[in-house]
């Protein structure tokens, strides 16, 4: 009836302004959300940090680190009288030995027959011979190429005490026994025809993907009361809904701590404040339930700020990072993951990615290790790797490195558990 309905409109209006009127008066200010609990106090990584059993246990404090440069400056170049006489056959060894920092043939086609697996991070030296430089020159480019090309990708080897100058002199040696181009058994052994690696495994496919139970056990984490009497799922009641991008805008700056932090430091953060578990970085529970949020962002672009002054002034931080110099190798990230450099090359066996793409699948299930590593530990390795110490997980230098590699992954959708060789 008429008259009853507008009997009813003016109380529904006024109820109606009322919760609009109450709203407001405890929204936040425009523009800031309210913060998520964060305990501030404590490391969120098992402190002090040790390197993880299984990985070299070598220290290279003499070397620069993505949280401290030391200065490494260019030798003054060696004269030498009359041909360099070393042994080629010591010489041969030498550029073989892996436990030099990886051997030359990392990067470069040398040798009769050449080993399995060379890369072509570098130019062909198999007929090195015949390319007309002094002795003085090759001896001072393996020492220390900086004083002739101070942007290579190569190795400072003398200089950075990996081979004394006797020994360079052996490899001279060797490198003008290079007469004539490699012959290789097959496509495989050639860097130019080996086949690109293309990871086209199902990553959601529990069988193939280890890390898909992870997805199960944090979820389960999600609902299991801490030592406050509260789960997250206490507060949070539709996680599919409210996390749905949330994974994807991450990392981020944090002011209360004042640096950038990913999803993992997030968790054990936010936890300690709320459900009372400590989920410390690099454990089991962490990783469950990193891999769960970022599960429940899949498929949304990822999609961090690159505007406000905190993020440029940390995307600024991380691009210097990125160019710098670490390590006993003295190697930086763009010389591996720039094409203008070592990207979509191979160094020995492995085939160098660029920047874009790395981040979509992080934390990744690594089959050639059954372990799942988050992004942290990516950092840690390819650090490890070009024998400079690795930080420890959190670390500021860390979070500027995340931001930036993933502001250039933009748009690109989230695709979480990877799954990688
Ligand atoms: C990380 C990759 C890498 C490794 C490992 C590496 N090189 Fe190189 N090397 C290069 C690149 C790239 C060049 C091309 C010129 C440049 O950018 O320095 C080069 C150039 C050279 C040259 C100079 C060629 C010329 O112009 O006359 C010599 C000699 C050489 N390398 C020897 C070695 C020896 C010996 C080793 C091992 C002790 C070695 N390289 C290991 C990347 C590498
Ligand atoms: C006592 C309540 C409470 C518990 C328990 C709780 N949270 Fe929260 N959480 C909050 C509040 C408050 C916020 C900030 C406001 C918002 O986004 O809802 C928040 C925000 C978040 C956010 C968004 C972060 C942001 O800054 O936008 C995530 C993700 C999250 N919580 C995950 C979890 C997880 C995982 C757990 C369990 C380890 C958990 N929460 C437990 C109260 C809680
Ligand atoms: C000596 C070469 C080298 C250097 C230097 C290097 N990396 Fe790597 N990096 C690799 C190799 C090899 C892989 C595994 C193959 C790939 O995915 O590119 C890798 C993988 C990665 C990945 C994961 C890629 C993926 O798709 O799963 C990230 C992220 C990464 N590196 C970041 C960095 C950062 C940041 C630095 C500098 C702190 C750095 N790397 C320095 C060689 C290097």
């Amino acid at each position: 009836m008429p008259a009853k309905k507008s009997h009813l409109v003016l109380p529904v209006f006024l109820l109606g302004t009322l919760i609009v009127l109450s709203a407001c008066a405890t929204r936040p200010e425009p523009g800031k959300t309210k913060m998520a609990p964060l305990e501030l106090e404590k490391p969120a990584f098992a402190s002090p940090w040790v390197r993880y059993k299984g990985w070299p246990s070598e220290m290279w404090s003499d070397y620069s680190t993505v949280a401290a440069v030391v200065p490494s400056i260019p030798a003054e170049p060696i004269k030498i009288e009359g041909p360099i006489t070393g042994d080629p056959k010591k010489g041969e060894k030498l550029a073989y030995d892996r436990s030099r920092g990886g051997s030359c043939i990392a990067c470069h086609i040398m040798g009769k027959p050449v080993p399995p697996l060379p890369g072509n991070a570098g130019p062909d030296l198999s007929d090195y011979a015949s390319w007309g430089r002094s002795d003085e020159f090759i001896l001072n480019y393996i020492y220390d190429h900086r004083k002739i090309k101070p942007d290579s990708i190569m190795q400072p080897w003398g200089a950075h005490k990996l081979f004394s100058v006797d020994e360079i002199k052996d490899i001279v040696a060797f490198l003008k026994t290079q007469k004539s181009p490699a012959e290789f058994k097959d496509n495989l052994e050639n860097p130019k025809t080996r086949p690109i690696p293309v990871e086209t495994r199902d990553n959601f496919d529990p069988f193939l993907n280890e890390a898909m139970a992870a997805v199960d056990k944090g979820k389960e984490l999600f609902g299991k009361e801490g030592a406050s009497k509260k789960s997250c799922a206490s507060c949070h009641t539709n996680p599919e809904q409210t996390f749905r991008t949330w994974a994807a805008s991450m990392p981020r700056h944090e002011s209360r701590l004042n640096k950038v932090i990913g999803v993992e430091e997030f968790v054990t953060r936010h936890a300690r404040a709320t459900t009372g578990d400590d989920y410390l970085l690099q454990s089991g529970g962490n990783l469950a339930l990193s891999i769960y949020l970022r599960y429940l962002s899949n498929g949304q672009p990822i999609n961090v700020d690159t505007t406000s002054a905190e993020h440029k002034q940390a995307i600024k931080r991380g691009t210097e990072l990125l160019g710098r110099k670490i390590g006993q190798l003295h190697m930086a990230c763009v010389d591996c993951h720039t094409t203008e450099r070592g990207a979509n090359k191979w160094v020995r066996g492995q085939w160098l990615g660029e920047f874009r793409g790395q981040i979509d699948h992080f934390p990744t299930f690594r089959t050639s290790r059954s372990e799942i590593w988050d992004i942290t530990k990516r950092f840690q390795w390819c650090n490890v790797s070009v024998r400079a110490n690795e930080l420890q997980p959190g670390a500021p230098g860390y979070g500027d490195l995340e931001l930036t590699i993933t502001a250039l992954n933009n748009g690109m959708k989230l695709s979480v558990p990877g799954i990688r060789h």
